[in-house]
């Protein structure tokens, strides 16, 4: 059997041309600023795409660049000048930031109702606690391609391998919320192919490259490959041996084209979310 191969980019692309058609019908226009210090190329990068999404989907776009050696006292005053902007609905910094800010202290500083990545500590509740906040942009990507794949998550056992802020975590609560059996496994945990060839559902967020192999997937499993590694050849591929897998598993998602597309969907997806609640509320 050939896995079923999830296109990020088709699901992405109606999603994008979702929330655009939502945009288009508003009274307003939604504002997204995303804020990049230093000049990592990687994040530089990422910050286009977005932007060139945002802009793409009717929304006011802006990026603040700042000097890598800029003092955390201004970032956070730059923040404070966001927080307080009526045309700035979502606001994201770029990480990683440079290592003498504390990354921690910026995500707090953010205005949780304009928390489009969903980090800040009164969000990351919200989602622990099953309440309505904004939820960061990678897992509820992964959540709309398991959606579309036609993916039963109630009683389902679901494995996330990684445990980070970013998706390792929240993407564990949000197979929770839908009601999955959800084992998170990491770095220590024993016998870690044991582990994964348990899972109906298999989300691999480790950033080692092609770490997960035939061998570690349960037959008929849902693969989900949030890794992104570019090889020394310059080759780009995720934290799953795609190519093993796909006469193992029964759905896979693909890298480039699987995930990564789904993030900055959702990105655009939590702004126009931001700035309809964020006018509610002033109403
Ligand atoms: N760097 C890598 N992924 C992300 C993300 O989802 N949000 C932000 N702000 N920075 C990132």
């Amino acid at each position: 059997m050939t896995a079923r191969i999830v296109d990020g980019k088709a699901v992405a692309a109606d999603l994008r041309a979702v929330v655009a058609a939502r945009i288009a019908m508003l009274p307003f226009v939604p504002g997204l600023t995303v804020v990049l210090v230093g000049d990592d190329p990687a994040s530089a990068v990422y910050v286009r795409s977005k932007d060139r999404a945002a802009k793409d989907a009717g929304i006011l776009a802006r990026t603040v660049r700042m000097a890598a050696d800029t003092p955390q006292s201004a970032l956070l005053d730059e923040i404070a000048r966001l927080n307080a902007d009526p045309e700035t609905d979502g606001i994201l910094v770029q990480l990683p930031l440079p290592a003498h800010i504390d990354a921690e202290a910026v995500i707090q500083a953010i205005d949780p109702a304009k928390d489009v990545d969903g980090f800040h500590p009164a969000n990351v509740a919200a989602l622990a606690m099953g309440r309505p906040g904004l939820v960061p942009c990678t897992p509820a990507g992964v959540m709309k391609l398991l959606q579309h794949a036609g993916v039963v998550l109630s009683g389902a056992r679901a494995l996330v391998l990684g445990r980070s802020s970013i998706v390792g975590r929240p993407m564990a609560a949000l197979l929770l919320a839908a009601d999955a059996t959800v084992t998170i496994a990491h770095s220590r945990t024993r016998d870690l192919p044991a582990e994964c060839r348990r899972a109906d559902v298999l989300i691999a967020a480790t950033g080692r490259p092609e770490m997960v192999k035939a061998d570690w997937i349960g037959a008929g499993a849902t693969v989900i490959d949030v890794g992104i590694n570019r090889l020394p050849d310059g080759r780009l591929v995720g934290d799953v041996a795609y190519a093993e897998c796909l006469d193992r598993a029964g759905a896979i998602t693909p890298v480039p084209g699987g995930v990564g597309p789904m993030t900055i969907a959702c990105l655009l997806e939590n702004t126009l979310e931001a700035a309809i609640r964020r006018r509610q509320a002033v109403l």
